[in-house]
Formats: C-alpha cells, sequence, structure tokens
C-alpha cells in the first residue's frame, strides 16, 4: 500500500495499491509513455493482465491478488453475507486470463485459500492484507534470489537476457534483472546484452528502459545477434526469467529462450532460470504439460501500427517455448539455487 503515488511509475510500480484502488503502469505504453491505468474492479484487472497492461509472471500473479480484493468488495457490496458465492465468477476470471504464467493461477489459489477460511463479514481488509503480502514476498524473494544469482557469477562477465524479468515485471527488483542488479552492484557485469524480443518488444521497450532507469550499461540487439554475440566470447552467461517451471526443472519462458539455451551450450555459455517458487509447479511432470499461450497473429504481421508482411500472410505466435531442463545450468529461487536441475532436486528444493 502506498501513501503517496509517484508522479510518474517508475520500474518497481508494476503494480501499486492506493486508496482503495489498483494502479497498474500501463507496459504497453513504456517506455514512450510512463502513466498508470486506475482500476476499481476485478474484471477489469482481468482484462488489464489479458491485454498486457501488466505482464510477467510475478507481476500479474501481484495484480490478480489485488484483483481479487476488488473482487472481494464487489461481492459483499452486492451480496453481503453471501459474497463468498458471488466471487467466484470474478475469480474464475482472474485466474483464466492468461494461461501459461502459473504465478497467476497460484496467487488465485492462495488468495481462495483465504477466503475459504473467512465468515460473512466484509473480507475487503483480510483480502487486502494477503495481496500485500504476496507483493511484499515477492520483493523480498527477488532481493533474495538477487544474492544468490549473483554469487554465481565468478569473476567479470558480459551477459545477455532475453525478454523482461526486471522489477516491472515483477513485485519489485525483477529476477533475472534482479541477478543483474545484484552482480553489478558487485562489479561482477561490465554489460547487459538485450534482446529485443520479438513480437512484443519487451526487451527493447521494458529491459532497455529499466536497465538505463538504473545506470545500468546496456545494449540492445536483435534476438537473431545473440549467437554470434557468444561466438566471439566475452559471455558468460544468459540469464532469464521463467512463466513455469515443472516438477523434473523444463523452463517455460519467452518465445525464443529454448532457442538461445541450445546456442549456449553450443558456446559454452551458462544458462541461469532465475524464478520464486511461486513459479515452480510441482503438478506438472515436465515441461510438454505446460499449456503455452498463443497470441494474435497480428502482433507479428505489424510492428507499431505499422503492416509488416503481404496482406493474407499466415502467421503462428506462440509466446512462449520450454527449456528442457538438460540446457539449464541453475534455477535461481529464494529457497535456493538447483545446478543441473532435474525431478529429484526440484522435489528436494519444494520439500
Ligand atoms: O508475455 P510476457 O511479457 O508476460 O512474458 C514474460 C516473460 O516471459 C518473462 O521472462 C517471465 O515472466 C519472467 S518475469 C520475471
Amino acid at each position: 500500500m502506498v501513501t503517496n503515488l509517484p508522479a510518474a511509475p517508475t520500474p518497481d510500480d508494476a503494480a501499486l495499491w492506493h486508496a482503495g484502488r489498483l494502479y497498474l503502469t500501463d507496459q504497453r505504453r513504456l517506455p514512450e509513455r510512463a502513466e498508470f491505468l486506475v482500476l476499481d474492479d476485478a474484471r477489469s484487472v482481468a482484462i488489464a493482465i489479458r491485454d498486457m497492461v501488466v505482464r510477467g509472471a510475478p507481476a500479474i500473479g501481484v495484480a490478480a491478488a489485488y484483483g481479487v480484493v476488488l473482487a472481494g468488495r464487489d461481492a459483499y457490496q452486492s451480496a453481503g453475507a453471501g459474497w463468498k458465492e458471488a466471487i467466484t465468477p470474478d475469480l474464475d476470471q482472474l485466474r483464466e486470463a492468461r494461461p501459461t504464467a502459473v504465478n497467476l493461477a497460484w496467487a488465485v489459489r492462495r488468495m481462495a485459500r483465504l477466503i475459504a477460511a473467512l465468515d460473512g463479514a466484509d473480507p475487503a481488509p483480510a483480502l487486502l492484507a494477503e495481496a500485500l503480502a504476496i507483493h511484499a514476498e515477492d520483493r523480498a524473494a527477488n532481493r533474495r534470489m538477487g544474492d544468490l544469482g549473483a554469487e554465481l557469477i565468478t569473476g567479470r562477465t558480459d551477459i545477455i537476457t532475453h525478454c523482461n524479468a526486471g522489477a516491472i515485471a515483477t513485485g519489485g527488483y525483477g529476477t533475472a534483472l534482479g541477478v543483474v542488479r545484484s552482480a553489478y552492484a558487485a562489479g561482477k557485469i561490465g554489460r547487459v546484452y538485450a534482446d529485443e524480443t520479438r513480437p512484443w518488444m519487451q526487451g527493447a521497450r521494458l529491459t532497455a528502459w529499466e536497465l538505463m532507469h538504473a545506470g545500468i550499461p546496456v545494449t540492445l540487439q536483435a534476438d537473431g545477434a545473440a549467437a554470434s554475440l557468444m561466438a566471439g566470447g566475452g559471455i558468460g552467461w544468459v540469464i532469464v526469467g521463467s512463466d513455469r517451471i515443472a516438477a523434473n526443472g523444463d523452463v517455460a519462458n519467452k518465445i525464443g529462450t529454448y532457442g538461445l539455451a541450445v546456442v549456449a551450450r553450443y558456446h559454452g555459455v551458462k544458462v541461469m532460470v532465475a524464478a520464486p517458487t511461486s513459479t515452480i509447479d510441482m503438478e506438472l511432470a515436465s515441461g510438454s504439460g505446460i499449456p503455452i499461450e498463443e497470441r494474435d497473429p497480428e502482433e507479428l504481421l505489424s510492428c507499431g501500427g505499422r503492416r509488416l508482411a503481404p496482406a493474407g500472410c499466415a502467421a503462428r505466435n506462440p509466446v512462449f517455448d520450454v527449456t528442457p531442463a538438460a540446457l539449464v545450468d541453475a534455477i535461481v529461487t529464494e529457497r535456493g539455487v538447483v545446478l543441473a536441475p532435474n525431478a529429484a532436486k526440484m522435489r528436494a528444493l519444494m520439500g
């Protein structure tokens, strides 16, 4: 909860609760415009998640938790003591807003567990306390992952990152970019090469903005430039986030991560995945069970409102892919680091 809203959102302000309303930084407008969208009901939050006003696995979990607060407030206003039945459609809509990032379902499930324990009285104060806890825990987890991930980097190196797994994609500080922040502060990173991340351009629009804001040297590159950069030497790590990690350590992340990991292995570059345990789905034995979101092909056929491909051209737009655990050198969570992940090590981490 913030008492004073910042005049303009910073990378740490993906989602803020202020005076009974949810403020989301509209990530579709960054970096040209940094402005909040103000939301008053759960339906608007679900639409904002679907439309990528807020994106990044942990950030959509945080936003959904605040969405449940709004849902509880409305359900109590309309149904009084019968609010628990009235809230169900909103919970479903929030949970289904996007399919791949498990943090969304995780956050709604955690809020639903609390709902089950409440009585017919006004649920808003208890729901808000839980949403604020989810938000604060995510920030704390990112700080911890930052320290643990930075420890894995020995010496000074340049790194490549893909998509945006930064403060703006989380409750604050960032997962992959949290590691980058901590490692840079420790003098271990010279420069970050940010893949532009076609087609939604999270790297060009968000990672470049965020790292420049933090004063960390960043160079943007086309996704296809990563292989030749690695071949030239000087890249020690690829550091990325994740939207869902299966029980065997397979990692779903932004489309292109898999290719990057294959290329990294060929060149002897290590791959680090930084993600809180809320991203780990122990119910899925392997990555083949992870639902991969397909978005509107128009995202691919046009760029910045300008049509690129010929009219009638077919296009496919899966927005995530799965990197097999065998290509991952380290999964960094707030509970600890799993090197060369496999099912037994993931089980040990998750207890
Ligand atoms: O489609 P997006 O922008 O929500 O995809 C985000 C990613 O793939 C991130 O790398 C992932 O959520 C990790 S964010 C800390």
